[in-house]
């Protein structure tokens, strides 16, 4: 979890993500999900090539991440509070508040091809990628 640069001033708040020099992720596509019920649960997928970071602009919901070995929990409860997940991440997203808004940035564009929906072949691509997990170890 990062914290992004608010700027608040008596009018209101702004927050900031820009791509830059000291940036590794690349912003190439954002998508928003809203009108989640709070008994709903999104995600329940891996992606082989994307990176994201996601943002709950307004309410707040729960991201559940699992890089095979571990499992994370978070809560995103500010537009400030940013979560970046790592490729090859399996993640949930749930207990959305009511009028939940949540922006989700991604390095890469849509693709369906890369992504695993199936729990079992996700362990076992991870089993078999033992490199994989040990690279996303420490981040999440
Ligand atoms: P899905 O990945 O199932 O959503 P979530 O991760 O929230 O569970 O995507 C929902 C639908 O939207 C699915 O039909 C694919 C489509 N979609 C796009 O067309 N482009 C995109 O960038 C994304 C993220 C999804």
């Amino acid at each position: 979890m990062r914290k992004l640069q608010n700027h608040l001033d008596d009018t209101g708040a702004m927050i900031v993500f820009e791509n830059s020099e000291n940036e590794s992720f690349q912003a190439r596509r954002l998508f928003c999900i809203y009108g989640v019920s709070s008994d709903s649960k999104r995600g329940n997928h891996a992606n082989i090539n994307s990176e994201f970071l996601m943002i709950c602009l307004k309410g707040h919901v729960k991201i559940g991440v699992f890089d095979g070995k571990t499992e994370k929990e978070y809560v995103l409860r500010s537009p400030e509070d940013a979560l970046y997940i790592p490729r090859m991440i399996w993640k949930t997203m749930y207990d959305f508040s009511e009028e939940a808004v949540l922006l989700v940035l991604s390095d890469q564009l849509y693709d369906a091809d890369e992504y695993i929906r199936d729990f079992e072949e996700y362990i076992g691509v991870m089993k078999n990628n033992e490199e994989t997990i040990h690279n996303n170890t420490g981040i999440l």
